[in-house]
């Protein structure tokens, strides 16, 4: 047994898929369909939230690459699709640019190192994880994120009204005792409450009807852009910014140190000097006592 709901539930769907059907069209079933026009969809998107060549994007629960596929016509950059079925990687591998990582990932960690990442996109991946795990993710996705990185998700809402079918679709099949596949609605509330404690803060939200933020068709589901807090982009410091600091700090350590040795040294000389009862040096040893303290 797994040790994920999400791994157990995605690798018996699309399984199933590819005993039922081709491979391609299982591949595309397997996210949910609508592969060029979703994933041209997501590109642009993306492209509205800052996304630019030369960056760094991390796609959480990439599936078959209907994202990847889309950003490698638009965009040089580069890319880690991050997915719990490695038939849907290996598909996504190979219609996206050569240079495109693919990488299993069952945790809810992500293998990417702090303050690295640019952006952070996850299409249709909250709506079917519980909340703690999804928080657990924009946790890892703050820690990694760049100071002026985003984070790009998409959500189903009960505001929406084109997102109720897929509640009551999930009703329906707890009312005929079938276990349905997992469906997590979040409400903006929610993604507010997330936010004030990880140190993020909403950049934007899109409703799932609007597409008019990049000129092209809406998502169907609502988007989300994050951004770290002016609190967490004061914090990173990189470990050559680390070691630089630690040894200037060991610089001036040490000169403080040989100061010390040298007021030391002058207060003995003093000492000696006080001895003396010509006013030629008890004048000029009141100033001197009065700078050293
Ligand atoms: C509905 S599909 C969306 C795929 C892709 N984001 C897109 O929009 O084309 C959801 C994907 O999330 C993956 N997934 C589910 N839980 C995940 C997790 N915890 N970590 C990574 N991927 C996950 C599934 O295997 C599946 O490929």
């Amino acid at each position: 047994m797994a040790q994920f709901h999400f791994v157990e539930d995605y690798e018996a769907y699309v399984r199933k898929l590819l005993k039922d059907m081709p491979r391609k069209q299982a591949m595309e079933e397997a996210i949910g369909g609508a592969f060029d026009h979703v994933g041209e969809i997501e590109a642009q998107l993306l492209g509205y939230a800052g996304l630019k060549d030369g960056m760094y994007l991390v796609d959480l629960g990439c599936g078959s690459g209907r994202a990847a596929s889309a950003l490698g016509k638009r965009f040089e950059i580069d890319y880690l699709g991050l997915d719990v079925v490695q038939d849907l990687l290996d598909y996504a591998s190979e219609i996206s640019p050569p240079n495109y990582r693919f990488q299993l990932n069952h945790a809810l960690t992500l293998p990417v190192a702090d303050a690295s990442v640019d952006m952070f996109c996850c299409f249709s991946v909250f709506t079917h994880l519980l909340h703690s795990e999804t928080y657990l993710y924009l946790e890892e996705m703050a820690r990694a994120l760049t100071p002026d990185g985003r984070i790009v998700f998409s959500f189903l809402e009960f505001l929406q009204p084109g997102h109720w079918a897929v509640f009551n679709g999930t009703v329906e099949g707890q009312r005929t005792s079938q276990v349905p596949h997992l469906n997590m609605f979040i409400e903006r509330g929610a993604i507010e409450a997330w936010c004030k404690r990880l140190g993020l803060e909403i950049v934007r939200f899109v409703d799932g009807t609007d597409g008019s933020p990049w000129g092209g068709a809406p998502l169907g589901q609502s988007i989300a852009i994050l951004a770290l807090g002016e609190k967490r982009k004061a914090r990173p410091f990189s470990p050559a910014e680390h070691d630089r600091l630690r040894a200037q700090l060991a610089t001036k350590t040490q000169a403080i140190e040989s100061m010390a040795t040298e007021l030391d040294l002058a207060r003995a000389e003093i000492d000696v000097l006080k001895q003396s009862r010509s006013w030629r040096v008890t004048a000029p040893l009141r100033a001197l006592r009065r700078v050293l303290g």
